[in-house]
């Protein structure tokens, strides 16, 4: 497809699927002609669904710009950096508990409570809530391609109510901040400011959630789509066994060949043209990360899983102004977690050879269980 059609217009999702790699990378790059405003891609029925519709991953400059300052303010790669012993301390204890048991899910195990654990910690939030905000960013990212009016409207019945709850918490924890300041994300959050200027409540919330729901089933697929990687590829494992200084290129090469997020959307505020593709304003962009980060005309083998790949320039966290905040963070837990697990795991480590279950979403990648 992306060789004979990098571009394809979907009668169904009334949009246009962009494949290429320069096509992908243009779109993220241009945010004044590809807006990331829902009101240039979402009928108004599905506006403001959830809180992450007002947080910075659905803004355009120049609010884009003024809220990423603030944030930034609160959530630098420093404050990331000092969490190293903290992630590690974490990942031992998680280790602790699947040497003694004999027995592991990666995802139930080590892949889902720790970046939860992480995150939580890191807003001052108790990790006890983990299934909730589990069962919250589930609800979140659920749905996409549905085919009938009836299951678009379950999907959206699902995303309300989480929506609801996930409010209501993130309101009630703001406000005992608001009135007792701790030494957390949320209380930094709430004193950032910009040009003499705060973050409101809806921002607020909506950034609290994006953390939480951006923050977690990705780095969860991250570690997840690692282990699945080097159960296909057992020399890299190899490799990575004899050489631990290419842990991070390996999970760079992870980011491209499985990345965790396949898709992203924009909408077009103006008329352009793509590729030799004439399109209108206001039309809806399906922006396959995945597929470009496999085109040929950037990776060479790009269907190969080469850890030493060098240069690597994957979109898995996009480009832009709305690269991925989290990026720092991610790293360093999936870097601590993959080291970990090559330390305490000796010898070889097989999957089963019973099919694995996708997650169901049109925009996440990852497997819901992963024995080892
Ligand atoms: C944005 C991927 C982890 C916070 C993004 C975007 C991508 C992405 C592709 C850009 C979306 C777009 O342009 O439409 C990932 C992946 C992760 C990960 C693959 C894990 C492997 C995290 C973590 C956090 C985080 C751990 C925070 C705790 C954010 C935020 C944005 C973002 C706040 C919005 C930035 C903006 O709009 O300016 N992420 N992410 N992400 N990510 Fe991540």
């Amino acid at each position: 497809m992306r060789e004979t059609q990098p571009m394809y217009f979907d009668p169904q999702m009334q949009g246009w699927h962009i494949f290429s790699y320069g096509d992908v990378a243009r779109v993220l790059s241009d945010h004044a002609t590809f807006s990331s405003d829902e009101s240039t891609f979402l009928p108004p029925e599905y506006r403001n669904a959830t809180p992450i519709s007002s947080s910075l991953l659905r803004m355009d400059p120049p609010r884009h710009r003024k809220l990423r300052n603030i944030v930034s303010q609160a959530f630098t790669p420093r404050m990331v950096a000092q969490m190293e012993a903290r992630i590690q301390t974490i990942t031992n204890g998680l280790l602790d508990q699947i040497v003694a048991k004999g027995e592991m899910d990666v995802i139930r195990d080590l892949a889902i409570p720790l970046p939860i654990t992480v995150i939580a910690e890191l807003m001052g939030i108790p990790a006890e809530r983990r299934a909730d905000f589990k069962q919250w960013s589930d609800a979140l990212v659920s749905g996409g391609g549905e085919t009938t009016a009836e299951a678009a409207q379950a999907t959206m019945q699902t995303i309300r109510q989480a929506t609801d709850s996930i409010t209501t918490y993130f309101t009630q924890i703001l406000e005992e901040r608001r009135a007792q300041p701790q030494n957390d994300l949320l209380s930094a959050l709430l004193q950032a400011e910009v040009d003499g200027e705060r973050l409101s409540s809806e921002e607020l919330v909506g950034f609290c959630v994006l953390l939480l729901v951006a923050g977690n089933e990705t780095t969860t697929n991250l570690i997840g789509n690692t282990i699945l990687c080097l159960d296909e590829h057992p020399e890299a494992m190899e490799q990575l066994r004899a050489k631990r200084e290419l842990v991070p290129g390996a999970l760079e090469e992870v980011l491209r060949y499985y990345s965790p997020i396949k898709l992203t959307i924009r909408g077009t505020t103006t008329e352009t043209t793509i590729g030799e593709q004439h399109i209108a304003a206001g039309q809806v962009l399906l922006v396959w990360i995945a597929s470009a980060d496999r085109d040929e005309a950037e990776f060479p083998h790009a269907d190969q899983f080469i850890i030493e790949r060098e240069p690597n320039r994957h979109l898995g966290f996009g480009r832009g102004i709305h690269f991925c905040l989290g990026a720092p963070l991610a790293r360093l837990e999936a870097r601590i977690a993959l080291n970990t697990m090559l330390d305490r795991l000796p010898g070889s480590w097989h999957v089963p050879d019973a099919p694995l279950s996708p997650i169901e979403s049109m925009s996440v990648f990852g497997v819901k269980n992963l024995p080892l």
